[in-house]
């Protein structure tokens, strides 16, 4: 039976040293990180997400402002509000939840935000500063399996990593990361994605396998080597009568099995999804304390 990542109580950990960062920052320099959310329209995982970020905000010591726009807004009025974010002093970082209605063009939003505020690590700027190897603001969601590994005594040196999915969000990211000639990486990167074919064949060969596809249940057990490393970062709601609201979260990877052929394996929910905001406070705690520098 694998081990179980528990991503909650690393998440937690991060969180802690955040806060206490944070209070030395206001202590020293007289700095108070904030953050600035904008969510657009009403789409109800969104509006769930950004609560709890914001609330996780107050818990770290930050300041935080929530901009809820109706649906119908322009993207005129967007970039404006970005442009009023970017000029702010008292906001280090800037979060435009995703996705966004069909008439904005989600790139011209993204590449809207200052790159020092854009804590979600998404404009082209960060996104080269990646790849390139040069130290930047990361997208969280891949900094958040990369410090779970780690915090889990796993080192990815040398391993081979498949990654499944290649979203710009997940799984472009963290191929990226985890292939860099530096600590904590200097891994073999295989991304295997829809144009595969065969699936299983590539994710066979992992010593550690991320699967970032959005399928639920996708990854069984074998199609995973005897002792990987299963790093799940599905988060799929399907119908489940017997839960309470009718539906239950689950992951890309098909637990059960899974669970009986790897070495360690994080669980939904409680794995990946916790280390998301835990990374977004780390990043606005750094974007903060750069900008403090910077002016
Ligand atoms: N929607 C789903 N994941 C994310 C994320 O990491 N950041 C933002 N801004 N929107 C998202």
């Amino acid at each position: 039976m694998a081990r179980i990542i528990d991503g909650r109580r690393i998440a937690a950990d991060i969180r802690k040293e955040v806060r206490e960062a944070t209070e030395e920052l206001k202590r020293t320099k007289g700095i108070t990180p904030g953050l600035a959310f904008i969510l657009v329209g009403e789409n109800p995982a969104s509006q769930v997400y950004v609560g709890m970020k914001g609330k996780a905000c107050a818990e770290a010591g930050f300041y935080s402002v929530t901009e809820v726009m109706p649906a119908s807004t322009s993207e005129e009025a967007l970039l404006k509000k970005i442009a009023g974010f970017n000029a702010d002093p008292a906001v280090h970082g800037i979060l435009v939840q995703l996705p966004l209605p069909g008439h904005i063009h989600e790139r011209r939003v993204l590449e809207a935000i200052d790159p020092a505020k854009d804590v979600d690590g998404f404009h082209p700027y960060n996104v080269g500063q990646l790849v390139i190897g040069n130290k930047t603001l990361r997208p969280c969601t891949p900094a958040g399996i990369q410090e779970l590994l780690l915090r889990s005594g796993i080192d990815p040196a040398g391993k081979h990593v498949v990654v499944a999915g290649r979203s710009n969000i997940v799984g472009k990211p963290i191929a990226n990361i985890l292939l860099q000639k530096a600590a904590g990486a200097n891994s073999v990167v295989t991304v295997v994605h829809t144009g595969a074919g065969d699936v299983g064949r590539y994710t066979k060969l992992a010593d550690i396998l991320i699967a970032a596809v959005g399928k639920p249940g996708m990854i069984k057990g074998n199609m995973i080597k005897p002792g990987a490393v299963v790093i799940d970062v599905g988060t799929n709601r399907i119908e489940d009568p017997t839960a309470k609201n009718g539906t239950r979260l689950v992951g890309d990877v098909e637990f059960e099995s899974a669970s009986k052929v790897a070495s360690a394996i994080t669980p939904v929910p409680g794995g990946v999804g916790p280390m998301t905001i835990a990374m977004l406070l780390k990043n606005t705690l750094e974007a903060a304390t750069a900008q403090a520098s910077r002016s």
